[in-house]
């Protein structure tokens, strides 16, 4: 390996022994969340009340150094809510920047889809573009500026579904699950314990492995790893195989095309290889097309999920060897 591909190394690994002091398990959404951050993306989390989405978010970001902030989502919350406004002075008598909270690294955006349409398409168009204008001004947001954006997965009433369009954006969509019951066991101990996880995070318990300028310097790094030109050949196949597949409605664009290449090199890092292999492509297909394809409501009453399609995919394309 690479002086680089060290440093990714030891990185990655020093970030996951941080990140587990206080999540407990879930080391695949762990891995998840770090391909997005790597990648400079964005993260969709769907998961039920109470299994650790905004602690995760939390320990993320004091183990990569960087700021961290939370928009609640809600009915009446309003576009500059996200943004921000410019606010008159009385005293100085000019208007000032009252920055909102999208001024920041990582942005925890809980139940974005109880937002409405034009709420959501602000916080949408700064993850777009990492910057945001406010009457007028364009402001630039944090070059590492990366959103996890929280559903529940059972709750859809009242509720204002993220337009296919705006979905696009997030390079994976992150199901995160109950803890196993070995798991559970270990946070109910922790719980009644002095380590419960919560309070190993605000004791200081996560050290920081990076900053916002060594974040920026380590994904370049990621760029030597190899993929092979089969490889890329593969998964163009597997995206462009959504579009012909007979219970696709509507499939996957050529963002998730560019979200694959550029998760499946992550991937490899992560399972300590400096080249891709079809593994990791297949490892990370239903994270990066799961959110992106719609099936034809016909296959969907039969009771086919987007998750069996893709399977099924996976199983049509030829493998390079
Ligand atoms: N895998 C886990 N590791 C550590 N703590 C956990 C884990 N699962 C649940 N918890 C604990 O459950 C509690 C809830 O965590 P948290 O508030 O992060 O959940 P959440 O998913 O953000 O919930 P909500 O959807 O209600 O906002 C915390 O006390 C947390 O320590
Ligand atoms: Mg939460």
């Amino acid at each position: 390996m690479t002086a680089n591909l060290e440093e990714v190394r030891t990185v990655l690994a020093q970030i996951r022994a941080q990140v587990s002091k206080v999540i407990i398990g879930q080391t695949d959404v762990i891995d998840k969340a770090l391909i997005c951050i790597f990648t400079n993306n964005h993260a969709l989390i769907e998961g039920v009340p109470g299994v650790a989405k905004t602690l995760l978010v939390r320990a993320l970001a004091r183990a990569l150094g960087v700021e961290y902030s939370r928009i609640q989502f809600t009915p009446d919350l309003m576009p500059t809510d996200i943004t921000g406004t410019n606010v008159f002075d009385m005293q100085r008598s000019e208007f000032t920047l009252v920055k909102g909270p999208v001024f920041t690294t990582f942005l925890l955006a809980d139940e974005i889809n109880r937002a409405p349409a034009k709420t959501q398409s602000a916080l949408l168009q700064a993850m777009q573009e990492r910057r945001v204008t406010i009457d007028r001004d364009t402001h630039e947001l944090s070059r590492n500026f990366t959103v996890f954006a929280t559903q529940n997965p059972i709750e859809y009433e009242g509720t204002y579904p993220l337009p296919e369009a705006q979905k696009d954006r997030f390079m994976l969509k992150i199901d995160m699950d109950c803890p196993n019951e070995e798991d559970e066991l270990t946070l109910a101990r922790r719980t009644l314990g002095n380590d419960a996880p919560e309070h190993v995070l605000d004791l200081g318990g996560v050290e920081p492995v990076l900053d916002e300028a060594r974040l920026a310097s380590v994904r370049e790094a990621f760029n030597s790893i190899t993929v092979r030109d089969e490889l890329l050949s593969y998964m163009v196949q597997i995206v462009r195989t959504t579009r012909t597949n007979d219970s696709v409605l509507v499939g996957a664009g050529p963002r998730a095309t560019q979200a694959m290449l550029l998760a499946a090199r992550v991937h490899a890092a992560i399972a300590d290889r400096d080249f891709v292999t079809p593994d990791d492509a297949k490892a990370i297909a239903v994270p990066v097309l799961g959110h992106r394809v719609i099936l034809r409501p016909e296959y969907e009453i039969e009771g086919l999920s987007v998750g069996d399609v893709i399977t099924r995919i996976l199983q049509d394309v030829a493998v390079p060897r």
